[in-house]
């Protein structure tokens, strides 16, 4: 009588605005393609459970791939009262083969269809942003590698605090990134979890076999052709079925696989911790590409001009990765809000993660790749860099002069900021002071003091693995490398 899938026990009709405010297709039709294939695998899982002849089955998937050929070619229609895509396909289904159709739901729930979907989706989906953030952490050790000579000012408290090279300030940021791809991985591990088979809360009365239902019951694996391979952290043990493709574990609980959304969480917060990593580094390019620093200067490929000051040439690119931040942990702090207070099962609410995900994806997948593009084509101005480095930011090094000649840290410390004083006082630069003026300070100043002056001894001694030495930032090169090449 309504057209709904769910009509048996409804007499009155929906209001329209109810129907629009309910539905999902708008956005939920991204997941066309998964939602096809965990269909396919479930009515493989019905067929062995003696719930569909061979007949039926072989018919319901050949109409199955019809619907994904449609989708796949943009001929689909949708219709009025398709309310989500799991509908949407199921009524298209029955168009298209007729009453059979209506056996592929048995025993399931669109609370296990839709996170079922969601999963196979955000699966892929990390794999594809793990390539993508790969390929950024790539293009930055290429840099540090090419400009492993190039010194500059490294900042505290945005204060000039001690010489560093180029290469150390790149890695530090690739290494943070190394962090979000492994996260990512984890992330994925627990997405890759099949809640399929656990009804709408109870789970599934009919004998469906959910260890077969996560092996995929053969073809999701070239179906879902992922792009990049993806190492599984822990191999599932050896499957009974062949063209596994498979999840690697299945849920435990039919009404926490249902309503949970942990999974979805995670992977925003992923998100958010990594868009604070690119944010930063945005921040800084940002600075660094000002006239008052003049250390970079971005390719026009990813900068604009102004509409009214001729001369203007802005890094929108890096303000708009910085800003994308914002609207990311708003997703995220968004879901948490939604999942709060919610009691135990599925609810309407859970509909919303999907938004969450689907933007945050997109989000991810563009500023990795804006990120990429500006980080290959950034010029660096060596000159500046090197100017701006200044001998005061050598203040630490001649405390450590001092230590190196016996004398304690602290006193070493004092005896520095005598000397960084008594410079100031007299309207010098740290490095001009005589040594007989550094004399009066410690009798420890000897001629060889003048080494101290010297930027590219300062960064050598910082040796120790992970410092800005020579041999340290290749190392942490190799490092990264490594990991590069796990992938
Ligand atoms: N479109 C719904 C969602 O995204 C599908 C699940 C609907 N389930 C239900 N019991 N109404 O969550």
């Amino acid at each position: 009588e309504s057209g709904k899938l769910w009509g048996g026990r409804f007499v009155g009709a929906v209001d329209p605005i109810m129907e629009k405010f309910n539905a999902s297709i708008t956005y939920d039709r991204q997941l066309w393609e998964v939602d096809v294939q965990g269909s396919k695998a479930y009515s493989r899982g019905l067929e062995k459970a003696g719930l569909l002849t061979k007949a039926e089955m072989d018919q319901i998937l050949h109409g199955l791939d019809k619907v994904a050929e449609e989708w796949a070619q943009g001929t689909f229609k949708l219709n009025p009262n398709d309310e989500d895509i799991h509908t949407a396909n199921e009524r298209r289904l029955k168009e298209l083969i007729g009453e059979t159709a209506g056996k592929l739901h048995t025993g399931r729930s669109r609370n296990d269809q839709v996170v079922t979907d969601l999963r196979l989706w955000m699966r892929q989906t990390c794999s594809t942003l793990s390539g993508l953030l790969w390929e950024l952490i790539r293009t930055m050790v290429d840099r540090a590698e090419a400009e492993c000579d190039v010194l500059f000012p490294g900042y505290t408290h945005l204060q000039r605090a001690q010489p560093i090279r180029w290469s150390h300030w790149i890695l530090s940021h690739a290494v943070a990134l190394t962090r979000d791809s492994e996260r990512l991985l984890e992330v994925r591990k627990r997405i890759d979890v099949l809640p399929l088979g656990s009804g709408a809360i109870a789970g599934n009365p009919l004998g469906v076999d959910r260890e077969l239902l996560r092996a995929g019951g053969g073809g999701w694996a070239t179906w879902l052709g992922e792009r990049r391979p993806f190492p599984v952290l822990q191999p599932s043990p050896a499957s009974s079925h062949p063209q596994e493709l498979s999840f690697r574990a299945i849920t435990l609980n039919s009404m926490d696989a249902t309503s949970e959304r942990d999974f979805v969480a995670e992977f925003l917060f992923w998100a958010s911790l990594c868009m604070t990593h690119l944010s930063r580094m945005a921040e800084d390019l940002i600075l660094y590409g000002t006239k008052e620093f003049s250390f970079v200067q971005l390719s026009d490929a990813y900068s604009t001009g102004s509409s009214l000051m001729p001369q203007k040439k802005n890094p929108d690119s890096l303000e708009l990765i910085r800003s994308k931040a914002g609207r990311v942990f708003g997703r995220c702090a968004g879901l948490l809000m939604t999942l709060k207070g919610l009691p135990s099962t599925y609810n309407k609410d859970l509909q919303e993660d999907k938004e969450a995900v689907f933007e945050v994806s997109d989000t991810m997948s563009a500023v990795l790749q804006v990120a990429t593009g500006v980080i290959s084509t950034l010029q660096i101005h060596r000159e500046n860099m090197g100017q701006a480095l200044s001998p005061d930011m050598l203040a630490t090094d001649l405390a450590y002069y001092l230590v190196r000649k016996g004398m304690p840290f602290r006193q070493a410390h004092e005896a520095s900021g005598k000397a960084v004083f008594m410079a100031e006082t007299k309207g010098v630069a740290l490095n001009q002071l005589s040594l007989q003026e550094l004399q009066t300070i410690s009798p420890l100043f000897l001629s060889d003091v003048n080494h101290v002056w010297d930027y590219g001894h300062s960064v050598e001694q910082y040796g120790a693995l992970g410092g800005t030495a020579r041999s340290s930032v290749d190392w942490q090169i190799r490092q990264v490398r490594a990991l590069l090449r796990a992938q």
